[in-house]
């Protein structure tokens, strides 16, 4: 198989552990030579056909090709080109939720023999290229061996977080008219089962009464809890697996056909699939995990995301893998049997990188420094966060406490849609600010735009802030929306047409810092999740006593950002506890845990403009607890409806 593979020459790897001077001359070739920087980074990956085009874009039409005739298979470049250096080498540590469970390792070598097998498994139950297949895992090998599995024989992976509820997998496997499911008996989290093999069960019927039928269903044994079988539907991954061929020869894959499907929320409708390419996201996973964590062979690298969400598909699974880097993946959760676990797991496994969310970070800080200390963390080399805007407390105290004052913390901004991060520190090129995301990576152009689209300049000494935009195309980005492009671009390109927006607002300090300060559209940021509040309306509206429903986000000193409800009953419910219970267990059903409220306010109104149109900036306020500053309420169809809003909240 080797031979087949186009020996392109390693080059330019060099731009890893830069100095800041090199960091900004590198950056500023990316910008002004795009297609020389590209080509010295393409040796990063095996092709079987080495590209010739780099970068051919268009966002005016929306038109994105990255590498387009290059030829590659995403698996071999994650597992057979390690297997083969070195079959020894350790791909995965896994650490399981119970912390007296033994934990498994996985060498390249195995990890590809487990994935060629998955792969026969699938091409069995007659999955073909481009079929798309929903996974529903647990935190397990198993779930990056499916991922890899599809991406060896051309199929098309969507992976849904296993916190999702049976409404939600129901919608992708519906949106994706997937007829393939990966999943597992039951996971394991804090010492409670999660049932995603009934939850499975449910999606399918729904799926099925909404015309999409779930040919095959193949599930692994994990906890070996009780589970139903559909007879030649469901099949056990085991026993698939002792008939079928220990080898399977990789999909040679157009560098543009899709990789995977993710489903991320926006601010309005349902869920978006967003796609990813394959050989561009593959390339910038890569690059980005080698250079933002500075990874060096042999060491041990933690990202504590679910695999179900974009930061397990680039930092647990697609960055690391294809680096031939050694992944802890880690089934549990922080505060689980106590709130040292990750001290714990750090100690235990000798982690070197780390990586998580402020959010964690916060939860854990509540108890003070002991639990820290308790453990020796002196393996660690690298700190990093992802997934919302990190308060400068927090991260002090990851410094200070985790880091013992010395170790540096890449604060990485990026999105589903980005594949990879985008503005980010270099660990020892760039000297630190506490809370800000630093300096954009290679390739990448961020620009602050006024609501109406101008373009706000900056110059060094002063400082601006406005919607964060992104001028040029990267290889990772996103090329579209999954059977809807024009969704795409109007979601992405129109606002500010010809460029993408991010939904993110920024400001840039007189150092030419950015620091990005949160959506500044209909989305909330709930522990780094992405839920659109009119998702939240539209779960609450479903049950049968509510007659209108406003979400609006507000700040959590936990969470970053919790989810507010207000709700108007149907004439002549009564408002009561039972009822509020009632709505969130509704939310709960409807998409999932994640996503429900933490404060339902039964109001007899909600304030509206004589025009009919809620005014969710007092919303926003009263959530806030901000009754002083709610600006005009003039055009207001019933301004005394506020002051009711105002009397429900204080009774709160
Ligand atoms: C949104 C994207 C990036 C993978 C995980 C989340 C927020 C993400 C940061 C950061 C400030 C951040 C943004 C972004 N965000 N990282 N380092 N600093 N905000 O991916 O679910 O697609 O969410 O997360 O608001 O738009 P996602």
């Amino acid at each position: 198989m080797s031979e087949t593979i186009h020996p392109v020459t390693q080059a330019a790897l060099a731009i890893t552990r830069t100095t800041a001077e090199q960091y900004q001359a590198a950056h500023a070739r990316s910008l002004a030579d795009p297609d020389g920087f590209w080509r010295d980074q393409i040796g990063r990956l095996d092709w079987y056909r080495a590209p010739t085009v780099m970068g051919n874009w268009s966002w005016d039409p929306v038109d994105i090709k990255w590498f387009e005739d290059g030829v590659i298979n995403a698996s071999w470049n994650c597992l057979d080109r390690w297997a083969e250096a070195d079959h020894t080498r350790t791909a995965i540590i896994w650490e399981a939720d119970d912390p007296k469970a033994k934990t498994r390792r996985l060498s390249y070598a195995e990890l590809r023999d487990e994935v060629t097998r998955m792969a026969n498994a699938l091409v069995a139950l007659g999955v073909d290229k481009g079929d798309r297949v929903t996974i529903y895992m647990p935190m397990i090998p198993e779930a990056a061996m499916a991922m890899l599995a599809c991406a060896r024989i051309g199929a098309v992976h969507s992976v849904v977080f296993g916190g999702f509820s049976a409404e939600s997998l129901a919608g992708r496997i519906e949106d994706a008219q997937s007829r393939f499911i990966i999943t597992a008996d039951e996971g394991r989290r804090g010492g409670k089962p999660i049932p995603l093999k009934a939850i499975a069960d449910e999606a399918c019927d729904k799926a099925e009464a909404a015309g999409v039928n779930v040919e095959a269903m193949l599930v692994i044994r994990h906890t070996g809890g009780a589970i139903s079988m559909v007879e030649d539907r469901d099949h056990w991954w085991h026993e698939i697996r002792a008939e079928v061929p220990a080898t399977c020869t990789p999909e040679p894959m157009n560098a543009e056909d899709p990789l995977f499907i993710l489903y991320t929320s926006g601010s309005t409708g349902k869920p978006k699939g967003v796609l990813h390419s394959t050989a561009g996201y593959l390339l910038w996973a890569n690059l980005t995990f080698e250079t933002v964590f500075d990874y060096r062979a042999g060491e041990i690298f933690w990202c504590t995301a679910d695999v179900g969400w974009v930061t397990g598909h680039s930092y647990i699974v697609y960055g690391p893998l294809s680096a031939g880097a050694t992944v802890l993946m880690f089934e549990g959760v922080p505060s689980w049997p106590a709130n040292d676990r990750f001290w714990q797991v750090i100690d235990k496994h000798k982690v070197n990188i780390f990586y998580t969310a402020p959010t964690a970070l916060r939860a854990i800080m509540r108890d003070g420094d002991e639990p820290v200390n308790r453990h020796d963390l002196s393996s660690l080399r690298l700190l990093g966060t992802v997934g919302e805007p990190i308060n400068p407390e927090a991260w002090n105290w990851y410094h200070r406490v985790v880091g013992k004052g010395q170790l540096p913390i890449v604060d990485t901004w990026w999105q589903t849609e980005t594949g990879g991060a985008l503005i980010t520190p270099l660990p020892g090129a760039t000297p630190l600010k506490a809370g800000s995301a630093s300096w954009p990576f290679f390739g990448i152009e961020p620009a602050l735009v006024e609501a109406d689209g101008s373009l706000i300049a900056w110059t060094p000494g002063t400082e601006i802030s406005g919607n964060l935009v992104l001028l040029r195309s990267w290889p990772g980005q996103a090329r579209t929306v999954f059977g809807d492009h024009e969704r795409f671009t109007q979601t992405y390109f129109t606002a500010y047409r010809g460029r993408y927006f991010t939904g993110d607002g920024a400001r840039r300090d007189a150092d030419g810092y950015w620091w990005i300060t949160g959506r500044v559209d209909d989305v909330i940021n709930v522990s780094g999740h992405r839920m659109g509040t009119a998702e939240v309306e539209s779960a609450l509206v479903a049950h049968p006593d509510v007659a209108e429903a406003a979400v609006v986000g507000f700040p959590h000193d936990i969470k970053g950002q919790g989810i507010y409800a207000y709700v108007t009953l149907n004439a002549g419910v009564e408002a009561s506890d039972a009822l509020a219970a009632a709505l969130k267990a509704t939310v709960r059903a409807e998409i999932g845990g994640i996503a429900v409220p933490d404060h339902i306010h039964l109001t007899p109104a909600l304030p509206k403009t004589r025009s009919g149109k809620i005014m969710r900036r007092i919303l926003r306020k009263i959530a806030e607890n901000e009754f002083g500053a709610l600006g005009d309420t003039s055009t207001l169809a019933d301004p005394t409806v506020v002051d009711a809003l105002i009397e429900g909240r204080l009774n709160r």
